[in-house]
């Protein structure tokens, strides 16, 4: 069942467009996030659904009603804010219950609603203090304890752990999901971390200029990036994109020249999507560029090329390994690594399988549409 559906919504600031028709389904207790460079529109596009922002053109629905001209408060969400924005002056308990207290709830359901939320965030033990005698952690799980007291069909979340150290970050994510398996409701979730959008997301959405780039769950895009742009925002570290040229192999087949007189065989499943003369950026996630007896997969077809690493970051379990092809930076992954001291020429292997072909004109995938 569709929760929230936007249809070619669309947002003006006077003469400008900042965003430009966006469609979205989103179902019935899926975890959606919105993900972008900062300035795509992700949190207009939020505030467009909570109702803080009246939309320029479109149709918003929440549940089967459209909702273009409803107050946030009949909305029936809730929204979590970077600063939590609690009342200083409240403890925790009282925080929790105010909104109920405002809409005139009976006191009897309101202790109810505030013990319970109170337990599933684990904020018993703090329940008297007020919101300064609280951690940054806290303080969070206090404003998402206020979003689930009012059972909302729908969470809106606006970077909410953008404030918190990067330790807590990861703690509180783990709660958030958390919270979606034990609760369920529809969640909205804005983020510019693109680790935080993979982690939580059911779907992720990923925009750019005030347009949706690609809708998919995590894997989907991170497998599939429907152009240039979504294959380097999705994934750490950055996919390499280098420049190259499609060229007939002299027999029947095509090929594609890197710089360094690099040369790799297009793959099967792209031979009928590459033209000969073609310009094409290749995308190599890291992952897949590994030096030979370092690599993990049982890999079909690969190819293989020598290059210098200068500089290698050993992370434990792997390390990541710096060169350059042409004038380009690029990094592969050492797996089950062995200490690199200074300069060492590496021979590589590029599973073919997994690189992303882009046409150099219009960054598109040249395997077209990717649906998820
Ligand atoms: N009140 C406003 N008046 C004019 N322009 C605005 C206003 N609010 C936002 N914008 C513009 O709309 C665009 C989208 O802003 P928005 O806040 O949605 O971005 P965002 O994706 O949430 O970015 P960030 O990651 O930095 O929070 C930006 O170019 C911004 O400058
Ligand atoms: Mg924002």
């Amino acid at each position: 069942m569709t929760e929230v559906s936007l249809q070619k919504i669309t947002k003006n600031y006077g003469q400008l467009e900042v965003v430009h028709g966006i469609d979205l389904e989103i179902s019935h207790s899926e975890f959606v996030v919105l993900v972008g460079p900062s300035g795509c529109g992700k949190s207009t596009t939020l505030r467009m659904i909570a109702g803080l922002e009246e939309i320029s053109g479109g149709t918003i629905k929440i549940g089967d009603k459209v909702v273009n001209n409803l107050p946030p408060r009949d909305r029936n969400i809730s929204m979590v804010f970077q600063n939590y924005a609690l009342y200083p002056h409240m403890s925790v308990r009282d925080n929790l219950g105010f909104g109920l207290k405002i809409a005139k709830h009976p006191e009897a359901e309101i202790v109810k609603r505030v013990e319970n939320a109170a337990e599933i965030l684990g904020l018993g033990m703090l329940m008297d203090r007020l919101p300064a005698a609280l951690s940054g952690g806290q303080r969070q799980r206090v404003a998402m304890g206020r979003a689930i007291v009012r059972n909302p069909d729908v969470f809106l979340f606006d970077e909410p752990l953008s404030n918190l150290d990067a330790k807590l970050r990861v703690q509180m994510r783990t709660e958030i999901k958390k919270l979606h398996k034990r609760v369920n409701n529809t969640i909205v979730y804005v983020t510019h971390d693109q680790v935080e959008a993979m982690t939580l997301a059911d779907r992720i959405v990923i925009m750019r200029d005030g347009h949706i780039e690609q809708v998919g769950t995590p894997l989907h895009v991170f497998e599939n990036p429907v152009n240039t742009f979504v294959g380097s925002f999705i994934g750490s570290p950055p996919m390499n994109q280098l420049d190259g040229k499609v060229l007939s192999d002299g027999k029947s087949g095509l090929q594609i020249a890197l710089a360094d007189n690099i040369v790799i065989p297009v793959p099967t499943r792209a031979r009928n999507h590459v033209s000969e003369g073609q310009d094409i950026i290749v995308g190599i996630r890291p992952d897949d560029m590994t030096p030979i007896g370092h690599g993990m997969r049982d890999d079909g077809e690969t190819v293989s090329f020598d290059l210098m690493v200068s500089i290698s970051e050993p992370l434990g379990t792997e390390t990541i390994l710096f060169s350059t092809i042409g004038a380009k930076d690029v990094q592969g992954k050492m797996l089950n690594p062995r200490p690199i001291v200074g300069d060492e020429r590496l021979t590589f292997n590029l599973s073919l399988d997994r690189i992303h072909l882009f046409d150099a004109g219009t960054g598109n995938n040249v395997l077209g549409g990717l649906d998820d």
